[in-house]
């Protein structure tokens, strides 16, 4: 195992990506967890994250006591990157400082011949580095040597090959640091002499008698299928294990985008065969939607309608099957347990009991579910190649992703029948289009908007009083920061054409060209 201490920085996944890339397990940890923690994961290899703080400010978080006694002892391989080798110079006896003129951004580096961390490739020798830090090593531990400097002069790689402590000033994780990979693939395999042996399709196997050993012969699992891509992964997941004592429901809560229920269901039933059962409770929710505009107040009521529905699946599995569900699958990911939960091996079980978070709004209290999370160790590109290998379909894996709240967060206003119906109308048109032009895996999420504003236009020769549709298409990589995706004009212009002759009640559509900040990826 790599472990990956964080200490905060922006790039700690990324670091753990990267090595799984390679083909390595890597989990992480964060800072603040103790020796016992690490030494029960058993790493070859420990790379210390970098941070937003100063090794000098109060309370930065460092690595426990005893852990370079724990390293030494258990000859385990440290890179320090960033923030991480500066806490390596401190904690060793070296001198950080801040540093005469910051930098950020890409700069180029220069490296000694025939060091341990680049060896003699020539090709290495010099290279650019992306680098963000105010702090400096400025004299280095005994035993430590330079072996790389920036054009400016600031130490940038160090290592002490006794020890097997080795430091990046700079962020091999990123993409802005081309040989970046190279480096990552010295330190892990020819110096650290890992083996890239992680697979996927081991970490499934693993999963799937985990899960078969939590859930007793006689205990059933519920799962609230969303057409998303976690949760059906998770799902089909779960079924391997557990067959028909899983039981999935599919809410169609009268917010769902045009023959969505239909399409979903048929992909569930013929394609997964899960055994799902659609609850239509899209009058419940609209009638309680009705004459509501406040963006917070709709998604509360939606969370909590679908809380209410997903209790009387349980209700009705307990009282007339006889079932008691016991468990919960959820489509967790890492990104959003790392805070909360370590990794297997760590010292906690497989299940624990239900967060507060939840993507529709949280889960009722009473219900006091053990949570099934068989994703919770993979990145949203990992779920997508284990689906792969669970046979989920690939035009399934690449939808893009769609909000719990659906279409209500793209109707401003109070959503009525009327204005779902031409949204989905266009939204219909304007994906299929994207789909036709062989643009739909280029963007991240694509999707209409509908304004309860109207306004004036003329077709057929007759004034027309009607609604202006919005069109918003991005490229992202988590959905946390957006680009707005640049069509050709010509194609904008011809959805445009296709909207207005088609859908009644809109005569007007415009393309949003703002980006994530300022603007958010959903209207509301
Ligand atoms: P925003 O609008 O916050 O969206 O920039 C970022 C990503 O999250 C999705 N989104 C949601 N997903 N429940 C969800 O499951 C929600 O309430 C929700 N709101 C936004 C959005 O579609 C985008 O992918």
């Amino acid at each position: 195992v790599v472990l990956v201490m964080d200490f905060g920085s922006q790039y700690t996944h990324l670091i753990t990506r990267r090595v799984r890339q390679l083909g390595v397990c890597s989990f992480c940890l964060s800072a603040g967890a103790s020796l016992d923690a690490i030494a029960k994961l058993t790493p070859s290899i420990v790379i210390l994250s970098g941070g937003p703080h100063s090794v000098h400010e109060p309370g930065a978080p460092t690595v426990p006591d005893g852990f370079f006694d724990y390293v030494r002892e258990k000859k385990v391989l440290v890179l320090g990157i960033c923030y991480g080798l500066q806490l390596i110079v401190k904690e060793l006896g070296g001198v950080v400082k801040p540093a005469d003129s910051q930098e950020y951004g890409s700069t180029e580096i220069r490296a000694s011949l025939g060091s341990k961390l680049y060896g003699d490739d020539p090709e290495m020798m010099t290279q650019a580095v992306w680098m963000s830090h105010g702090d400096e090593a400025v004299t280095l531990p005994p035993g430590f040597n330079v072996v790389a400097k920036s054009v400016q002069g600031t130490i940038t790689a160090i290592e002490n090959t006794d020890l097997g402590i080795f430091g990046l000033q700079y962020h091999p994780e990123v993409t802005h640091t081309p040989k970046g990979i190279q480096t990552l693939r010295r330190i892990l395999f020819d110096i650290g002499g890992v083996v890239d042996d992680w697979k996927l399709q081991d970490l499934l196997e693993e999963q799937i008698e985990l899960i078969k050993s939590a859930v007793g012969p006689n205990e059933h699992a519920i799962c609230a299928l969303s057409g998303g891509v976690d949760s059906t992964v998770a799902a089909t997941l779960v079924h391997k294990a557990l067959g028909d004592r899983l039981h999935c429901v599919f809410v169609d809560n009268g917010l769902l985008r045009y023959k969505e229920q239909e399409r979903v269901m048929e992909t569930f039933k013929r394609e997964l065969h899960l055994p799902v059962v659609c609850v239509d409770a899209s009058t419940d929710f609209l009638s309680r939607l009705r004459g509501v505009t406040d963006p917070e107040q709709k998604r509360k009521i939606i969370g909590a309608q679908f809380i209410s529905v997903f209790d009387k699946f349980a209700c009705h599995l307990e009282e007339e099957l006889g079932k008691t569900a016991t468990f919960l699958v959820q489509g967790t990911l890492y990104p959003d347990v790392i805070e909360s939960c370590p990794p297997p091996g760590s010292g906690k079980g497989h299940s624990h009991t239900i967060k507060s978070h939840h993507n529709v709004g949280g889960l009722p209290a009473v219900m006091k579910l053990k949570l099934l999370e068989p994703l919770k160790w993979l990145f949203k590109d990992e779920v997508r190649k284990l689906g792969k290998l669970l046979g989920v379909p690939e035009s399934f894996l690449k939808r893009h992703p769609f909000p719990g709240p659906g279409l209500a967060v793209r109707i401003l206003g109070e959503v009525t029948e009327s204005h779902l119906e031409m949204l989905r109308q266009a939204d219909e048109i304007f994906v299929n289009s994207i789909k036709e032009a062989g643009l739909y895996d280029e963007i991240w999420q694509a999707f209409a908007v509908l304004i309860p504003v109207k306004t004036v236009g003329v077709q057929g020769d007759r004034r027309t009083h009607a609604y202006p549709v919005i069109l918003r298409a991005i490229t992202s990589e988590d959905g946390m920061t957006a680009d707005t995706y640049e069509f050709k004009n010509k194609f904008v212009k011809d959805v445009t054409g296709k909207i207005c002759n088609t859908v009644r009640g809109v005569n007007r559509v415009a393309y949003d060209f703002t980006s994530k900040p300022p603007a958010t990826v959903e209207w509301e």
